[in-house]
C-alpha cells in the first residue's frame, strides 16, 4: 500500500472515498462537508453511524462513498477497525481516499493506515484466477498526517502480511529449511546476520529437542539464528518462536479434525523472524536475537517414541509421555541458546496449547513468565500495539504436576487441567535466571474467521507486539 497526503477531495484521484459517521448521524471532522446531503439516504438504509456499520452508496462526480460507523466513544483501536471495515468495502478500488486520520484521536494517522493496511490483504498463492492487482494507494485528505510515522508503520504491516503468507502456505511448500533459507536471504540486504544449524551440527550444539521432535520427517530439523546488533543499543532483546511447520502429534497422533489447520505450527518462528526484519528495518538501537526453533513432527519410523527421553545443553531431561506436546520440546532448545546470550529479556512466542485456546479463546493470547514486571511490560506493549493478550498466572508450587519417575521432568502434566501452564512450567526450566515473558499465540495466531482487519487464516499475530515492545527497549 502506498500512502501520499492531499489538500482536498477535489485534488485526488481516488474512486472510492471513505469517511466516518459517529453515532446518530454525526459526521466525523473532515466529512462534515460531504455528508450533509446525504443524511436521508442513510436513514433509509437504516445506517445510524453504530460501530461495525458500514454502507457503501454512489457519490459525486461518480466516486463511490463509504460511511463507516464510529459508535459513541472510540478509541484508537475502534478507528483501526473502522478504517479496514471502509477498506474493505472499497476492495475493488485501485486508488482509495479518506477523511478519516482526522479525526481527534492521539495516533489517527497510524491507525487508520495501520487498520487498511492490514485489511487489504489476500493469499492467492493457490488461486489459478487470481489477478495481479496494482498496488493500492491510499490518499490522506486535509489534517496533517505524520508520513514518516506512517513510513515506518508501513514497514510493520509488511512483517504481519509476511508472517501471514508464510503461516497461510500449505506444510508442503515450507519445510525447516526452506523457511530457514528464506529468511537467511530476506537479511541480506539488512544489518542482520542469520546462521543455520542443520545435520550433524544440531548434534555438536546438543540441540537435542530438535533431533528429537524432527527425528520423524523425511525433511529434517535446523535452527535459524538472526541476530541485529546496532551501534550504540545498550539493551538485548532475545526471541525465541516456536516453527513446526507441520503438527501432525507424532505417535502420539491428532484426530483428523484437530490437525487440518496444523501448517500454522509456525506462526511463532514467522512472527519473530519477520518481526526482527522489520526491527532492522525501522533502525531501532536495540540488539536483538532471535531463534526460529524449525522442525516437523511426524510418524516416521525414525520418529520419537512416548517414554523416550531427551537430555538437553542445559544438562536437564525430559521424559517424553505425549509426542504432541513438542512445541515445549524444541522451544527448550532454542530458550537455552537464548539465556547463554545473556539478554535483558527473552521473549517466546508459540502456538503451544490448545488448554491456552480454551481458557481465553480465539482472539486473546496468554501471557506467562519469571518476572511480574516484565510480563505487564509485554501486555502494555500489546495493548499499545492493538493486540490482545492476557497475564495469566506461572505458580511456583506446580513442579508436582510435571514430576517424572525417570527424568528431570515430564513433558505432559498429570490430568487434564491447567495445560497452558503446565507447558509454561516446563519452559520456564529452560532460561535459568534471566527474565522471560512466554506467549502462548494458539488462539489469534490462525483464526477461523474474518473480522475487520484480519484474516481468515493466518493473523500475522505477535509481530505489532514485538516491534511495539523493541521500540520501548531502544
Ligand atoms: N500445536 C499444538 C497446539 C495448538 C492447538 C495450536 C490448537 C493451535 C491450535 C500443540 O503442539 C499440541 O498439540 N498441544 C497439545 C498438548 C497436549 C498433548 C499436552 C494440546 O494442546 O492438546
Ligand atoms: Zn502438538
Ligand atoms: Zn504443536
Amino acid at each position: 500500500m502506498k500512502v501520499t497526503s492531499v489538500s482536498t477531495l477535489d485534488d485526488t484521484t481516488a474512486t472510492a472515498v471513505v469517511v466516518g459517521v459517529f453515532a446518530e448521524l454525526e459526521s466525523a471532522p473532515g466529512s462534515r462537508a460531504l455528508l450533509q446531503d446525504y443524511s436521508a439516504i442513510l436513514k433509509s438504509f437504516d445506517f445510524e453511524g453504530k460501530s461495525g456499520q458500514v454502507l457503501a452508496i454512489p457519490g459525486e462526480n461518480g466516486r463511490k462513498l463509504v460511511m463507516v460507523g464510529l459508535g459513541e466513544e472510540l478509541d484508537a483501536e475502534g478507528l483501526r477497525q473502522a478504517a479496514a471495515r471502509g477498506l474493505k468495502a472499497a476492495s475493488s478500488d485501485d486508488v482509495v481516499a479518506t477523511t478519516l486520520h482526522q479525526i481527534e484521536i492521539d495516533g489517527a494517522d497510524l491507525a487508520v493506515v495501520g487498520g487498511m493496511a492490514m485489511a487489504d490483504y489476500r493469499y492467492e498463492d493457490y488461486k489459478s484466477d487470481a489477478k495481479e492487482r496494482p498496488e493500492l494507494q491510499l490518499e490522506l485528505i486535509g489534517g496533517e498526517p505524520d508520513l514518516a510515522g506512517i513510513d515506518a508503520s508501513l514497514v510493520v504491516m509488511e512483517a504481519v502480511k509476511k508472517t501471514r503468507d508464510l503461516v497461510n502456505r500449505p506444510s508442503i511448500s515450507k519445510s525447516p529449511m526452506t523457511f530457514a533459507q528464506e529468511f537467511a536471504e530476506a537479511v541480506e540486504k539488512l544489518p542482520i546476520s542469520a546462521r543455520i544449524v542443520s545435520g550433524d551440527e544440531l548434534e555438536k550444539e546438543k540441540l537435542a529437542g530438535l533431533i528429537a521432535v524432527g527425528a520423524g520427517s523425511s525433511r529434517p530439523p535446523c535452527l535459524l539464528k538472526l541476530e541485529y546488533r546496532p551501534k550504540d543499543a545498550k539493551r538485548t532483546l532475545a526471541l525465541v518462536g516456536k516453527g513446526i511447520v507441520f503438527d501432525s502429534g507424532g505417535l502420539s497422533i491428532k484426530p483428523a479434525d484437530y490437525m487440518y489447520d496444523m501448517k500454522c505450527d509456525m506462526a511463532g518462528a514467522a512472527a519473530v523472524s519477520s518481526a526482527i526484519l522489520a526491527i532492522a528495518r525501522l533502525g531501532l538501537s536495540v540488539n536483538v536475537v532471535a531463534f526460529a526453533v524449525l522442525a516437523e513432527n511426524m510418524t516416521g519410523s525414525h520418529a520419537q517414541r512416548p517414554g523416550d527421553v531427551i537430555r538437553y545443553r542445559n544438562g536437564k531431561t525430559v521424559e517424553v509421555l505425549n509426542t504432541d506436546a513438542e512445541g515445549r520440546l524444541v522451544l527448550a532448545d532454542g530458550l537455552c541458546l537464548a539465556a547463554e546470550e545473556k539478554p535483558d529479556l527473552i521473549v517466546d512466542m508459540a502456538t503451544l496449547t490448545g488448554a491456552c485456546k480454551i481458557a481465553l479463546g480465539p482472539s486473546i493470547a496468554g501471557v506467562f513468565g519469571n518476572d511480574r514486571s516484565w510480563v505487564e511490560k509485554v501486555v502494555l506493549s500489546a495493548e499499545s500495539a492493538g493486540e490482545r493478550m492476557w497475564a495469566m498466572p506461572l505458580p511456583d508450587d506446580h513442579d508436582y504436576m510435571i514430576e517424572s519417575d525417570v527424568a528431570d521432568m515430564k513433558n505432559i502434566s498429570t490430568g487434564r487441567y491447567g495445560g497452558a501452564i503446565t507447558a509454561a512450567l516446563i519452559l520456564s526450566k529452560f532460561v535459568g535466571e534471566v527474565p522471560w515473558v512466554h506467549i502462548d499465540v494458539a488462539g489469534p495466531a490462525y483464526m477461523t474467521k474474518a473480522d475487520h482487519y484480519i484474516p481468515k487464516g493466518g493473523s500475522g499475530f505477535g509481530v505489532r507486539t514485538l516491534v511495539e515492545l523493541a521500540r520501548s527497549l531502544s
